[in-house]
């Protein structure tokens, strides 16, 4: 069924298939006994379970940043069995990315390139969003920076975003990470994720995939003192197939740098730090090989485009 509405959805623009999708969803979760009955079908099994960061994850595989930058869709991927959800990237003041055209499909590669630049309503409006769900599973949301700020002004400009959204979620991410606003990602060493940190609180840190070893170690030295857990990783800017578009690659062609950086950050932090896998996943395989690489719990995005709604449940089963 969905490899119809697949061939449909991909007919038109990336990025009006998504909104069109996000409506429909936003249509259906809002009737009540067909979000239940979603909700039963997609169940994760009471061995799905899993125990992290003082949380009840009622399935270990998670939708990641970006699908619903907004806070629209909560219930609808909460009842399509994704364990928790991470709502964002959201900045303090509204913005609206990127011009268009600004993501990308390539089918043969299984594959997406996204250069959207933090498009999204603004720390108070999703606050809002996230206020009135009445949560079903771990809620995470996910901040950034707005593109006029400032490098120097990063870390009080990512204080006063968490401050307005981390009251209405268990976890917030501090995405530095992103490769779509100028120098964020400069923003991961060291003596910056520092005070980031020390501005926003106990958070969570996702990370590139493009980072060296030497500095990774730092960045895992850093957020292993001051983080409560680490993200494994983010889109990559290299390019494994021919491509002129400029943006962030995610989908197969990242599960493996995506795992070798994921397994680097495990053995530099140790057994016990909070490490969540994504980039590349498809298959129940990859969930595996990201678990034995080191990951807690694992999120995919690109794969949800690629699978359609079933996917948490497929890979469930
Ligand atoms: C269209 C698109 C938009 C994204 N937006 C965000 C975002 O706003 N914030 C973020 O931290 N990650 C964002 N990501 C990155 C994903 O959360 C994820 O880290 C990455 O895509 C790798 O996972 P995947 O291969 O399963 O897609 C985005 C990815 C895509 C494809």
């Amino acid at each position: 069924m969905y490899s119809l509405i697949r061939k449909l959805l991909f007919q038109l623009d990336a990025e009006d298939a998504h909104e069109l999708a996000v409506r429909q969803m936003i249509a259906l979760q809002q009737i009540p006994i067909v979000l239940r009955a979603i909700e039963r079908f997609c169940a994760p099994p009471p061995s799905a379970r899993r125990e992290l960061m003082g949380l009840t994850f009622p399935s270990p595989i998670g939708i990641a940043a970006g699908f619903d930058k907004n806070g629209l869709l909560m219930p609808m991927l909460a009842a399509l069995g994704f364990g928790f959800v991470e709502v964002g990237t959201v900045t303090l003041r509204p913005q609206p990315g990127n011009p268009r055209p600004r993501l990308f499909r390539y089918p043969e590669h299984h594959a997406l390139i996204n250069r959207l630049g933090f498009n999204n309503d603004g720390a108070d409006a999703v606050a809002e969003r996230l206020k009135s769900w009445i949560p079903t599973v771990p809620l995470f949301v996910n901040i950034g920076k707005n593109r006029d700020v400032a490098f120097d002004a990063a870390a009080d400009d990512y204080g006063a975003c968490a401050m307005k959204l981390a009251p209405y979620a268990d976890l917030v991410v501090v995405n530095l990470s992103s490769p779509n606003t100028p120098s964020l990602r400069e923003l991961q060493r060291p003596e910056h994720l520092e005070r980031i940190l020390a501005a926003v609180g106990p958070a969570i840190v996702k990370i590139a995939p493009d980072i060296d070893d030497v500095m990774l170690g730092e960045i895992c030295d850093v957020c292993a003192k001051r983080a409560r857990g680490m993200i494994c990783t983010n889109t990559t800017i290299a390019r494994p197939f021919a491509s002129n578009e400029t943006g962030g690659l995610s989908g197969a062609p990242l599960m493996q740098p995506s795992t070798a950086i994921l397994a680097k950050v495990r053995q530099r932090v140790g057994s016990n730090y909070p490490l969540i896998g994504v980039g590349g996943i498809f298959t129940a395989d990859d969930v595996r090989a990201k678990f034995a690489a080191g990951a807690d719990l694992v999120q995919a995005y690109t794969g949800f485009i690629y699978e359609g709604p079933l996917m948490a449940k497929r890979l469930m089963r």
